[in-house]
C-alpha cells in the first residue's frame, strides 16, 4: 500500500510504503485504531518509545531553546533529546549553529546546561582538543601521533546538524530533516506571524520530570474537554473551540470570537455575573492561578474596566483588547496591532512535534516535552511564558527546576499535573483500551500520532 504525502509549503510529494511499518506497528500492539482509537502501548511500551527515538526525534525539527538564552557570541544552550545532546552556539556575526556535542576524539560531550564561552572558543575537558565557535578544529595535542586517516580539518571540525530561527524559537533538527524549515512551520504562520512572538521574551520558566510518557503530558494541553471535571473553578466554555488540523503534524483550536469570546455563557447565568464580571473574573483567575496567558497586567486593565458601562457596539471581549492595547501604548509596550480575521488564531497550537502554546493579546504560555531516557513513562517537560515588555525593560529569566508536586506551580497546572500518574498507571493496566477521543475536542492528539507513523514509515524506508 503507498499514500502519498504532500508536504506544506512544496510541491513535492514522498511515497511512504505504509505497509512494512503498519505490520511492525501492528505486530507490537501500536497501531493506530480507526480515526479515534490510539492503543495504550504507543504511550507504554519500549518498543514504541524506540521506534520514536531512531524514526522521529532525528528527522524532525524541534525548538531547542529561544535566542534571548544565548544572546552574545559564544553563548551556548544544550538541547537533549533522548541519548543525542546539540549544542546551540551564538556566532560572531549573531547568527546560531548548532553542533552534536561530542568531541572529536574520544566522544565526551563538550558543554552543559546553557552558558558562555567567553571569548575563546569549545574545549574538550578530557585532553583539550579545542574549536572556534563555528566548529573549525583549532588545536589537537600531539597531531602527528594520530594516524592521517579521520584526521583532516573536515574530519575534525564538529558536525553541524541543521538550525533554524523563526519566532525568537531556535529550532534545530539533529539528524536530517524530513523537510526544510521553513516548509515545515508554514502551517502556523497564521497562529504566530501576526502577533510579535519574536519581541516577547521570558516572564517565567520552569521544569520539572513527569510521571509519564511524553505524549501524555502534551495531550493535557491540546484541548479543552478536561476543563469541566479537572479545573472546575475556571469559567472557559470548553466546547467553544473549533479545530484545524495542519500539515506536517501541527493542530490548531481556536474560538471565532478570539480568545476573550470562549467564557461560559451558562456560568454567566448562574452567577449572575454580566459580561465585564465574567470576563474580569476569567482573567483574574488565569493570572492568579496560571501566571500566564493573562497576567498582573491584564488583570489591572479588566478591573479598570468594571466600573465602566459596556458600550452598546462592542462586546466586553472587544472593549478589554481595545482598552489593553491603550495600556499597552501608555506603557511602552510594542503590542502589535491585529486584524479581526487573525485575532481568531489565538488559541491553542501543536507546534509537531512536542510543543503546545496558548496564544493571547502579549502573552504566550508553552509546554515542552521529551522522552526521559529510555523510560517511556516518564517525561522531561517544560513551562514557559513569554510576554511583550515596555522596550529595554525585558527582564533576565532564569530556568527553574521544580518537582512537579511543588506549589509553585500554582493551582492550574497542578490540577493538571496531578492526573499524569493516573494516566500512566491505567494505560499499564492489560484491561485498558488505550484513548478512546472525542472527536470534536480531541483530535490534535491523533493528529501527532499520525505524523509520528509518517516518520516511522519514512525511516521503515530507508
Ligand atoms: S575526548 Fe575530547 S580531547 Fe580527548
Ligand atoms: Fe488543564
Amino acid at each position: 500500500m503507498t499514500r502519498n504525502l504532500k508536504t506544506a509549503g512544496t510541491a513535492t510529494t514522498e511515497k511512504l510504503d505504509l505497509e512494512a511499518s503498519q505490520t511492525l506497528l501492528a505486530q507490537a500492539d501500536c497501531r493506530l485504531l480507526g480515526d479515534d482509537h490510539i492503543p495504550s502501548a504507543r504511550y507504554t511500551s519500549k518498543l514504541f518509545l524506540d521506534l520514536e527515538e531512531k524514526s522521529l526525534w532525528p528527522h524532525t525539527w524541534q525548538i531547542a531553546c529561544r535566542l534571548e538564552e544565548i544572546p552574545d557570541r559564544g553563548d551556548y544552550y544544550e538541547y537533549e533529546v533522548n541519548t543525542e545532546s546539540i549544542l546551540v552556539v551564538r556566532q560572531e556575526d549573531g547568527s546560531i549553529k548548532a553542533f552534536a556535542n561530542a568531541c572529536r576524539h574520544r566522544s565526551t560531550r563538550l558543554a552543559q546546561g546553557c552558558g558562555s564561552l567567553g571569548q575563546g572558543g569549545i574545549r574538550c575537558r578530557y585532553h583539550g582538543w579545542s574549536w572556534a565557535i563555528n566548529g573549525e578544529n583549532t588545536f589537537v595535542l600531539d597531531q602527528g601521533e594520530f594516524s592521517d586517516e579521520g584526521m583532516k580539518p573536515e574530519d575534525l571540525a564538529l558536525i553541524e546538524v541543521p538550525s533554524g530561527v523563526r519566532w525568537g524559537f531556535v529550532f534545530v533538527c539533529p539528524d536530517t530533516p524530513s523537510t526544510d524549515l521553513e516548509s515545515f512551520l508554514a502551517p502556523l504562520e497564521p497562529m504566530f506571524e501576526p502577533f510579535g512572538v519574536d519581541i516577547m521574551r521570558y516572564d517565567w520558566y520552569k521544569s520539572t520530570v513527569l510521571p509519564c510518557n511524553w505524549k501524555v503530558s502534551l495531550d493535557a494541553f491540546v484541548e479543552n474537554y478536561h476543563v469541566p471535571a479537572t479545573h472546575p473553578q475556571l469559567i472557559l466554555d470548553h466546547n467553544a473551540y473549533e479545530y484545524l488540523q495542519l500539515e506536517n503534524g501541527h493542530a490548531h483550536n481556536h474560538t471565532h470570537k478570539g480568545r476573550e469570546g470562549t467564557f461560559d455563557s451558562k456560568l454567566v447565568e448562574r452567577d449572575a455575573l454580566n459580561e465585564r464580571e465574567q470576563l474580569y473574573r476569567a482573567v483574574s483567575d488565569l493570572a492568579d492561578q496560571v501566571n500566564a496567558i493573562y497576567t498582573d497586567r491584564e488583570k489591572f486593565v479588566a478591573a479598570g474596566l468594571r466600573k465602566r458601562p459596556l458600550p452598546e457596539d462592542l462586546s466586553a471581549g472587544v472593549d478589554f483588547v481595545n482598552a489593553l492595547h491603550e495600556y499597552a501604548e501608555g506603557a511602552g509596550i510594542p503590542l502589535p496591532k491585529v486584524s479581526s480575521s487573525d485575532t481568531k488564531y489565538l488559541g491553542v497550537t501543536t507546534i509537531f512535534p512536542n510543543v503546545v502554546v496558548l496564544t493571547s493579546n502579549g502573552n504566550l504560555l508553552g509546554y515542552r516535552a521529551r522522552p526521559n531516557g529510555d523510560d517511556p513513562n516518564s517525561c522531561l517537560f517544560d513551562v514557559f511564558s513569554l510576554r511583550m515588555f515596555p522596550v529595554g525593560e525585558e527582564p533576565i529569566v532564569e530556568r527553574e527546576e521544580l518537582e512537579w508536586t511543588d506549589s509553585r506551580w500554582k493551582l492550574v497546572l497542578s490540577q493538571d499535573f496531578s492526573n499524569m500518574p493516573h494516566v500512566t498507571a491505567g494505560l499499564r493496566s492489560r484491561h485498558s483500551r488505550g484513548y478512546k477521543l472525542n472527536r470534536q475536542q480531541e483530535m490534535a492528539i491523533m493528529n501527532t500520532h499520525r505524523e509520528i507513523d509518517n516518520y516511522i514509515a519514512r525511516a521503515h524506508e530507508q
